[in-house]
């Protein structure tokens, strides 16, 4: 993993809860990115170092500075403090951006990309939009983006310009879910039958050609890909990012309503030394690591990036997703310990 220090170039206040922040891009050897892909911040707060992951907003080749666009979570540690603390010329600390969910534009083709966004899932689509409709000239972009109300929409005087200078090119269907009393367009959250309806309605395009992204909450999530399983879309063509790991907030929702709670005694060699770590059953093994003082290597904390990948050596785990590890890596005894949870006293992990 490569760290680099960059500095705040500017800040833009999106909406009342939102900020998006320019970081500058180093003198030489710019940092390299594809639409769509992420990056770690590294944030210093109350004496530890803290990450979280952030998709680019800006676009390679388009946007100078390196942009991430931050909404407030409620109580949350890294999305409060970055839109509260934050100044133009602080220094920020960053990991360098990975993640599969990305376009590479190619301008001899001539596709349809399909972006499904709601709230903060539209940062890693607005680059995906930007880079397709300038790079790919016989491309269309259609963006369905969900909101709260018209306040709450990001980007939306940015949405707005582009429509303007892509015309027919850029077609955008905005759905609110506590639509103002004088609102036109679609009420309500994006289910499956508003999907559905949106996808009938939008320029019709070579089916082999139209592929989609699909970034916000898992709800949002699995009502488009039930629409377009309706609708016959192979599912190749669809790609999909979460900002929170689904399966980990559940099972930390289930931990904290109580009843028993377990907690296990288990091993982790790391750097050649070996450590005995307390895991409890709210916590994962990355966290348990993390607060025993151990200087675990992760990044995404969402099963994305790899980062905190390790091999079981013995024990039961369990893992809350898999997506970001192949089969062949599962069957090897490969885990991400970002979303493992010991089953057994018996675990040993090597980390990396
Ligand atoms: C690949 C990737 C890309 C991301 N891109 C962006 C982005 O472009 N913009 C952005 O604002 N965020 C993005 N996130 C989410 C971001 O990494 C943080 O999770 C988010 O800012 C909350 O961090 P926090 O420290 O404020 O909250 P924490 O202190 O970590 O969490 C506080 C509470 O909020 C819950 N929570 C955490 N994240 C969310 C969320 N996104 N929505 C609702 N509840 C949540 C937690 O379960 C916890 O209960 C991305 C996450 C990933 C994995
Ligand atoms: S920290 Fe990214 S997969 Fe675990």
């Amino acid at each position: 993993m490569k760290f680099h220090t960059l500095k705040v170039k500017d800040i833009t206040k999106e909406t009342l809860d939102t900020i998006t922040v320019h970081l500058k891009q180093p003198l030489f050897s710019k940092i390299k990115y594809k639409a769509g892909q992420f990056l770690t911040v590294v944030v210093p707060i109350e004496g530890k170092s803290v990450r979280r992951a952030y998709s680019l907003s800006s676009a390679p080749n388009i946007d100078e500075t390196l942009s991430i666009t931050i909404k407030r979570v409620e109580n949350g540690l890294v999305s409060n403090y970055v839109n509260d603390h934050l100044k133009v010329d602080d220094k920020m600390e960053i990991i360098e951006p990975m993640g599969n969910f990305f376009v590479e534009p190619d301008k001899n083709l001539a596709r349809h990309i399909v972006l499904f966004g709601a709230g903060s899932g539209i940062t890693p689509l607005m680059s995906i939009a930007k880079s397709i409709l300038a790079f790919e000239p016989k491309s269309i972009v259609s963006l369905v983006y969900g909101n709260r109300n018209s306040n709450t929409i990001i980007f939306k005087s940015k949405i707005e310009e582009m429509q303007k200078k892509y015309g027919e090119r850029f077609n955008v269907v905005h759905v609110l879910s506590q639509a103002e009393n004088d609102w036109v367009g679609y009420k309500g959250r994006i289910d499956k039958t508003i999907a559905i309806n949106v996808l009938n309605l939008l320029p019709k395009f070579d089916k082999d050609k139209t592929e989609y992204f699909i970034c916000g909450p898992e709800g949002m999530t699995k009502e488009v890909e039930n629409a377009l399983k309706n609708l016959q879309v192979p599912k190749e063509r669809i790609h999909h990012e979460s900002f929170i790991s689904s399966a980990s907030s559940e099972a930390k929702e289930e931990a904290k309503k109580g009843g028993s709670s377990t907690e296990r005694e288990i091993t982790i060699l790391l750097d050649n030394e070996e450590y005995r770590v307390k895991v409890s059953d709210k916590k994962t093994i990355l966290e348990a690591g993390l607060d025993a003082g151990l200087d675990m290597p992760y990044s995404c904390q969402s099963g994305l990036c790899t980062a905190c990948r390790g091999r079981r050596k013995s024990g039961e785990i369990k893992m809350d997703e898999d997506e970001g590890l192949s089969a062949l890596e599962i069957k090897d005894g490969y885990i991400l310990a970002c979303v493992s949870h010991p089953l057994t006293d018996d675990v040993v992990i090597e980390i990396g």
